[in-house]
């Protein structure tokens, strides 16, 4: 069953997937698509209704993303949203210019006395978030105002023959106090979309895909034991049983009680896990290496290796499931956004080559990692893991500073361990993005028992964070770091010495390397 969506249209904004956030939260399907995408794939989708983002451009600049006017006759009822609104304006007939007064940041907002069906939730002078440089001067043929603000005297506008609609605020933002009602009276009232998009008809709709996909063959599933990775073979054993091979390769980059703890939850689910023992081959190609991005590079390289060989043993593998998730697919075809600058060469088992004999699986790629967590908890995932930290897919060998050596990761999986116990102690660790050790590449010199020490320094690193592309330092109390460090240092032979790292990101990056 295809499931007719509600089409949001990415002119560039950094608030685009807040859209489609708050309207999956409301049990409605919606998907982002690049504002340049033809109008005959637009329509081919069947959408329900068409929303429009925000953008960074002026309507009126050379090379301005622009909007195809047949999608305003399509009959389906087309909102557009701050830069949305303008080019509905722009390509409509109206004006478009720059704005006599700017508005950033939260503006009071009224509906007009001639008020539309759409202002239910507003009250006169609203909260709402505003950012534009422009404004609509004049309004296109068949259009009225619907509302204002202080400086704004178009900041909504409809032409309710067509049910074309246009707002200057972002109603996806919490800022804006009923934004979120905005949104759910145009979907369920106006476009009169009833809500059928749960988690429950996600897990059944792609376990029926899978069948139909694989049909008689096998699929493997390379397990990281993260979240992405657990959720896919969830979903893909359910599907397939027996004719599902989840394999764990084992690096050696492992926290304490990591692999064991993931077998014990994979069992208790029912799910065979075939661990690839490759300890040796990660820890002898990494031998001296420092440089942080060749050991990225070595272990990404590496785990393809393993993994490819153990596949081919396999013979009968033909399909390979990732657990690739909607926000990297959105930023593979964003038109405007596009991933900036490589400040880490990430690896993931998400990003295994295409070279590899194999037709992929993807079925995660719909969700944002909240939905994935939830389908998790559908599937029968513990809480505990499905709300475990992140753990990067280099593990520890990019949290030891300088080369690696079975010593320097026996020291730091027992320090890490320490952190882990004592932070999961504390009744504030699940409000936390990650909390961990980090072994540093120097030694310093401490006093144990009248006698000198020289010996290794380990930091701790504490952050709050929503996505992790950017982090506070979540400031672990006097007391806490105390009880770690003396745990540390009393229980973690060849380290005599613990700080604490405040650095937030940006400037810092989470891990070390
Ligand atoms: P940074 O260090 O870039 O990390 O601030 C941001 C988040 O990404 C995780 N991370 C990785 N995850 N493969 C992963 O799967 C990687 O190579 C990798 N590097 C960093 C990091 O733990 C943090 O949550």
């Amino acid at each position: 069953m295809t499931i007719s969506p509600v089409l949001i249209l990415d002119f560039g904004s950094q608030l685009t997937q807040n859209i489609a956030r708050r309207i999956r939260e409301m049990e409605i399907y919606s998907e982002i698509l690049p504002a340049t995408l033809p109008a005959s794939e637009v329509r081919n989708r069947n959408p329900r209704a068409l929303i429009l983002s925000g953008g960074p451009s002026s309507v009126y600049e050379k090379g301005a993303p622009t909007l195809d006017p047949s999608l305003l006759e399509l009959g389906i009822p087309v909102l557009g949203i701050c830069y949305g609104m303008q080019i509905i304006a722009h390509v409509a007939g109206g004006r478009v210019e720059r704005a006599k007064v700017r508005e950033y940041g939260v503006h009071l907002f009224s509906p007009s006395q001639k008020a539309s069906s759409l202002w239910d939730s507003f009250r006169p002078a609203s909260p709402v978030l505003m950012s534009h440089g422009d404004w609509i001067q004049d309004l296109p043929k068949g259009f009225h105002v619907t509302g204002s603000t202080e400086t704004t005297p178009i900041a909504a506008m409809e032409d309710p023959e067509r049910k074309i609609y246009g707002v200057q605020f972002h109603p996806e933002v919490t800022q804006t106090v009923s934004g979120v009602d905005f949104l759910s009276h145009f979907l369920k009232d106006i476009c009169r979309i009833t809500p059928n998009w749960t988690i429950r008809g996600y897990l059944d709709r792609h376990v029926e895909e899978i069948r139909a996909t694989v049909k008689e063959d096998h699929l493997v599933c390379a397990l990281s034991g993260g979240i992405d990775s657990t959720v896919t073979a969830l979903l893909c054993y359910r599907a397939l049983g027996e004719r599902f091979h989840a394999i764990f390769v084992d690096n050696g980059l492992l926290r304490k009680g990591e692999l064991e703890g993931l077998q014990a939850d994979l069992t208790t689910l029912g799910i065979p896990l075939e661990v690839v023992d490759a300890k040796a081959i990660f820890l002898t190609r990494l031998k001296g290496v420092s440089d942080p991005e060749k050991k990225r590079k070595i272990i990404g390289k590496t785990f393809i290796d393993v993994f490819s060989k153990e596949t081919r043993k396999r013979g009968i593998v033909r399909y390979l499931a990732q657990g690739t998730l909607y926000p990297d697919v959105i930023e593979s075809v964003s038109t405007f956004g596009g991933p900036s600058t490589v400040i880490k060469s990430h690896h993931n088992v998400g990003g295994l080559p295409s070279r590899m004999p194999f037709k992929l699986v993807e079925p995660l790629r719909e969700l944002f990692k909240d939905e994935v967590r939830r389908l998790g908890r559908e599937l029968g995932l513990p809480d505990r893991f499905v709300n475990r930290q992140p753990f990067p897919g280099p593990g520890l060998a990019i949290r030891i500073l300088g080369s690696i050596t079975p010593e320097r990761l026996s020291i730091l999986r027992e320090a890490d361990a320490v952190v882990r116990d004592e932070v999961e102690k504390s009744p504030f660790s699940s409000e936390l993005w990650q909390y961990f050790a980090v072994l540093l590449p120097v030694k310093s010199v401490g006093v144990m028992g009248d006698a000198r020490t020289y010996e290794h320094v380990v930091a701790i690193r504490s952050v709050r964070s929503v996505d992790g592309m950017t982090a506070d330092v979540h400031y672990l109390t006097p007391e806490l770091l105390g009880r770690i460090s003396h745990r540390i240092i009393a229980s973690v032979e060849g380290v005599n010495r613990v700080v604490f790292d405040i650095s937030p990101k940006p400037p810092a990056t989470i891990e070390w390397e």
